[in-house]
């Protein structure tokens, strides 16, 4: 007698990102973690394009843009909407009234407290950023909301987003004792790994710092970028032994060109290899790296029904989930 193994719930794993233009590579940790979740749980990763509106005004035209471009970069590293649902919040209204709802619950000293809150109205207050808004306010809320629609269990993040996730937590348990119903579950933070990729200048990758290598750039752009790297300082002449250690072309090296890296090593301290060479070899590394990628970027933009088809599919799989939340909560409440 032979019995069919009980299928097990997959849990199920939600993330966002706020469209804010192309990806690095110092992003494909994150992503690289994603892909990787996918085949293990069930997975919703979404644009967060209203959360982008709390804090720019004046780009909002470039959106459309910069969500399909973000779908794309998704797509072209490996997120596979076969496997995961891949959708835009603003497609789905549900997560308006979700917020809405919880809004109504929430109190205003819980998002006051929230560092990330204080920080921010620190940090772009002295840009002279007008800030003090309801929706900047709500950004937590807005992001239970996100996170509470489709009863994830795990939610893959950065450190900084901890505080929203404990704030998403708290919003659940009030919730369910408010309504004396148990609807919502209390979703864990997967904690991201931090990308031992430092950007080109040393200090973290990022768009503002503009030390970044991106997603699609082309051969071209990525030896110029990687011409702009500081060597060893101590190396002034070729004959001057290297001390890659303290070098962050070795850095990369390590990461892109690892099989062969122990050699750049020891040729560097030996002066065996100057830092002109070394960079070319890093450039064709970083390049062999990014080529499948931005293959894949070039078909899907020359698809681009393809990707309004995966976001539209996307988005009737994340409603139908969205509905069965918003029945419950409405009953819950009473409404
Ligand atoms: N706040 C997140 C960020 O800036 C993006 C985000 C919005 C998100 N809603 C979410 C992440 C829900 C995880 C789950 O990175
Ligand atoms: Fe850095 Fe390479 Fe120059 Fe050595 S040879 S100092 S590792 S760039």
């Amino acid at each position: 007698m032979i019995y069919l193994q009980q299928p097990v719930a997959t849990a199920r794993v939600l993330s966002g990102m706020r469209p804010t233009g192309r990806l690095h590579l110092g992003h494909m940790t994150v992503l690289n973690n994603w892909v990787q979740l996918q085949s293990k749980f069930e997975c919703y990763f979404f644009v967060a394009d209203w959360h982008a509106l709390t804090t720019s005004f004046e780009e909002t035209q470039l959106f459309a843009g910069y969500i399909r471009d973000l779908v794309i970069d998704w797509l072209a590293v490996g997120l596979d909407p076969q496997k995961s649902t891949i959708f835009i919040q603003s497609r789905v209204k549900e997560h308006a009234e979700l917020f809405l709802l919880l809004s109504m619950i929430t109190p205003v000293s819980w998002l006051e407290r929230c560092p990330t809150y204080k920080d921010q109205v620190i940090q772009l207050g002295q840009q002279g950023k007008e800030i003090a808004m309801l929706g900047f306010l709500g950004y937590p809320v807005l992001m239970s909301a996100d996170i509470l629609m489709y009863q994830a269990q795990f939610v893959p993040v950065g450190e900084d987003q901890l505080p929203h996730l404990e704030i998403c937590r708290e919003i659940a348990r009030r919730f369910n004792y408010l309504y004396r119903q148990e609807v919502f579950v209390e979703p864990k933070a997967l904690l991201s790994e931090i990308s031992l990729l430092p950007g080109l200048d040393g200090r973290k990758m990022s768009k503002s710092y503009d030390n970044f290598i991106s997603l699609s750039a082309s051969s071209d752009e990525i030896k110029t970028k990687v011409k702009t790297m500081v060597t060893d300082p101590a190396r002034i002449h070729k004959t001057d032994p290297g001390h890659p250690q303290i070098c962050n072309v070795f850095a990369f090296h390590r990461i892109f060109t690892s099989a062969a890296a122990p050699q750049i090593e020891a040729d560097c301290r030996q002066a065996g290899i100057g830092c002109v060479a070394c960079k070319q070899l890093l450039a064709a590394s970083i390049d062999s790296y990014i080529a499948p990628i931005r293959e894949e970027r070039r078909k899907l933009e020359s698809n681009p029904n393809l990707v309004d088809e995966i976001l539209e599919d996307g988005r009737e799989r994340a409603t139908r989930a969205a509905v069965r939340t918003m029945e419950m909560v409405r009953g819950a409440i009473g409404m």
